[in-house]
């Protein structure tokens, strides 16, 4: 789960899809193309958005994306298109590319759709942010568990 600052969004998505998937078969991981919150924990409102919801993202904290997690991971999910241009950049080969999607495209294949950057706006930017990640997330690990549990 990528986005930019690895403090909104991507550990939302990354508590809601571990939350779905069994822990021996998957690691689920978040990471940000920014590296201003590396070692941070969690924004406090993805974190209470989150615990209201059932998820404690809390013990998570920010690393920057690197090009050895296109190697690691099997699927990466960007949450908006300047993520995805981030991490394309970095990609090597076809392998790399093919392992890259916006996370919205699970709900609206081809419309190319951003989960909004919550990071300047409201609380209430978060719960959605929070429903449109639960929504995705509901739909990927379906598709894992059938192609892998
Ligand atoms: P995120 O939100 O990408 O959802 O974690 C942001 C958090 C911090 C910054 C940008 C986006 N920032 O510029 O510090």
């Amino acid at each position: 789960m990528v986005c930019l600052g690895n403090i909104c969004r991507s550990p939302i998505a990354e508590g809601l899809l571990a939350a779905k998937l069994p822990k021996d078969t998957f690691v689920v991981d978040s990471a940000g193309t920014g590296p201003w919150h590396v070692g941070k924990h969690p924004d406090e409102r993805s974190i209470a958005t989150s615990l209201k919801n059932g998820i404690d993202i809390s013990a998570q904290r920010g690393q920057l994306f690197t090009p050895a997690h296109l190697d690691t991971f099997d699927y990466i999910y960007v949450m908006d298109n300047s993520n995805y241009s981030d991490v394309m950049a970095m990609a090597k080969n076809e392998a790399h590319k093919s392992k890259v999607s916006l996370i919205l495209e699970a709900l609206f294949p081809g419309e190319h759709v951003d989960v909004p950057d919550p990071y300047y706006g409201l609380q209430n930017g978060f719960d959605m942010v929070f429903e449109m990640l639960d929504e995705a997330t509901d739909v990927i690990a379906k598709k894992l568990l059938e192609t892998h549990g």
